[in-house]
């Protein structure tokens, strides 16, 4: 029988060697450092899950074996060379080497993708044999992650976990949860209580696209993760080594925020907002809106455990503080001499208490817009001149150009494709990204993020639809060589890769078009066009 060997992401170096090897026929998993332990029982549930296999871990063992094994000097964190891992499968066994504990996972990731896909069920649905390769393995870019909007619609608890294993499949790094927005606040925060009584909860939401105007649908809406459901969630990222990035959006989308604390805006809050769109309300620049940010801050950092927290900054109008006293006072005092200072000010504070947690910013690229201190890192999303901008800045970048990764937008031209915020963002054009663009020092750009924003997203198999099977493609923009992209291009591994999607039962864009329970139809759900222009090169 003719095999293929097709992997998401394509690894650099892959050798055939022909013929399979049983894993029934191995006698453990062998992981000699206490490291990679975890990992090693990862493993040992997956196949006993998906195949019936079952290994156990042992720390040494003589015979042939499912060996992790981490070798030469240590890489530093977030380093390409850290996620390398060698994995050769022979006769005798399988050996999965590596410099660096995430190297070992990502190996493992390999691994799945290399037993049929029925292993991946839930259940015994495939015998555990894996074509004997030889693999030399390291991603393109340090930062590959996937951002999930659990504010616009709240998602459970169980669907975030899916997402962050799906995530550490397709050897992503990083899961970016956007846990606050005008629609939503979804975090617990112990100091600020109204925050999960009132900050979480909509009356209800707008029917169709926010700009068709087509009424409301008089349903409440909301949730919040509780500090034990993000401990969990932030456990589930480190088995997986997978780093599970928290985002508080301030001082702009905050009208949940001012719907719970009126005083920290104008004292003229709107309430939850139900539609959708860039809203006027921000926080005043005031002490105690920098005391909120702190406790904010200060309740993620206990239960967040990644060297990073992204505090938004993006679509701050500066209409409420062309008005405000308050704003005129501050810029009077501090100097300011354009309103649009009055975002920095707020930037240069935040940075300051979080770095004095321990923690980096990242922030969207509107920070740049009235200076921000080299150390933010900045999430580009406009487009990617801002990459060259911020790097020219001297900051580092993580880019999610909205052209090649907003993964709101259509997927097709056609007329079934379901309600969506806008644009034309199909897995061809995925597949056609150079992630790092012309005139970009490299070294700056520290990766690249897909973002699912989820305004029109409300349910699980929503977000589903939208991600895959272009998160797959991206997983590969983000990972593969330009020479290994070119010499496998990824969308002659994809047919192949939607079985693993279909084992685990996620409801993807089917690469012919909606499935016909995933068509908008004609109703509120049907497509809305509406213009949308890139933003300009700066
Ligand atoms: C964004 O899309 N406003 C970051």
């Amino acid at each position: 029988m003719q095999r293929r060997i097709s992997l998401i992401p394509q690894p650099q170096h892959l050798a055939d060697a022909g013929g399979e090897t049983d894993l029934a026929a191995l006698g453990a998993i062998v992981a000699p450092d206490p490291e990679t332990t975890g990992l090693a029982w990862l493993l040992s549930d997956l196949l006993a899950r998906g195949t019936g296999l079952r290994l156990s871990v042992q720390a040494a063992y003589d015979g042939p074996a499912v060996r992790l094994r981490l070798e030469g000097p240590r890489p530093a964190d977030l380093t390409t060379e850290a996620e390398a891992y060698r994995l050769r499968i022979e006769e005798g066994g399988v050996d999965l080497t590596a410099a660096h504990p995430d190297g070992i996972a990502r190996g493992i990731a390999t691994l799945r993708q290399l037993l049929p896909a029925g292993a991946l069920r839930a259940a015994p649905a495939a015998r555990p044999v894996v074509p004997r390769v030889a693999i030399e393995d390291a991603p393109r870019l340090r930062w590959r992650s996937v951002h999930v909007d659990v504010a616009r619609h709240f998602q459970s608890k169980d669907f975030v976990l899916a997402m962050i294993d799906r995530a550490w499949l397709h050897r992503l790094n990083v899961v970016h949860l956007h846990l606050t927005d005008d629609q939503g606040w979804r975090v617990e925060v112990p100091a600020r209580p109204k925050l999960t009584e009132t900050a979480s909860w909509r009356t209800e939401t707008v029917v169709g696209h926010a700009l068709a105007e087509a009424g409301f649908d008089g349903t409440p809406h909301g949730g919040y993760y509780t500090l034990e459901d993000l401990r969990e969630i932030v456990a589930y990222g480190r088995e997986r080594h997978i780093m599970i990035v928290p985002e508080i959006n301030l001082p702009g989308h905050t009208r949940a925020v001012l719907a719970a604390y009126p005083e920290l805006g104008t004292g003229h809050g709107k309430g939850v907002a139900t539609t959708f769109g860039v809203f006027e309300e921000v926080l005043e620049p005031t002490e105690a809106s920098l005391a909120f940010a702190r406790d904010v801050f200060t309740a993620v950092a206990e239960v967040f455990d990644a060297p990073f927290i992204h505090i938004g900054g993006d679509e701050v109008p500066t209409a409420q503080w062309e008005r405000s006293p308050v704003a005129a006072e501050l810029m009077e005092r501090e100097g300011i001499a354009e309103v649009r200072g009055v975002q920095a000010w707020f930037t240069r504070a935040f940075v300051e208490q979080v770095t004095a947690l321990g923690r980096r910013v990242i922030g969207w690229d509107e920070i740049l817009d009235g200076g921000a201190p080299t150390e933010a890192v900045v999430g580009v999303w406009r487009n990617e001149a801002y990459v060259k901008k911020a790097a020219d800045a001297g900051h580092q970048v993580i880019a999610s150009p909205e052209p090649y990764a907003y993964f709101d937008h259509y997927q097709s031209e056609s007329a079934d494709e379901p309600l969506s915020i806008h644009g034309l963002t199909p897995v061809e054009k995925v597949a056609a990204w150079e992630p790092v663009p012309p005139g970009v020092d490299p070294e700056s750009l520290l990766g690249v993020q897909c973002q699912l924003w989820s305004e029109y997203m409300p349910f699980a198999r929503d977000v589903e639809y939208r991600a895959f099977p272009r998160l797959a493609v991206f997983a590969d923009v983000a990972w593969a060589s330009p020479e290994a992209r070119a010499a496998s291009p990824v969308l002659e591994r994809l047919e192949d890769h939607l079985m693993r999607l279909d084992a685990l039962g996620i409801a993807y864009r089917p690469l012919e078009g909606p499935r016909p329970w995933q068509r908008g139809g004609t109703g509120t759900r049907g497509r809305f066009d509406r213009p949308f222009e890139e933003h300009p090169a700066e």
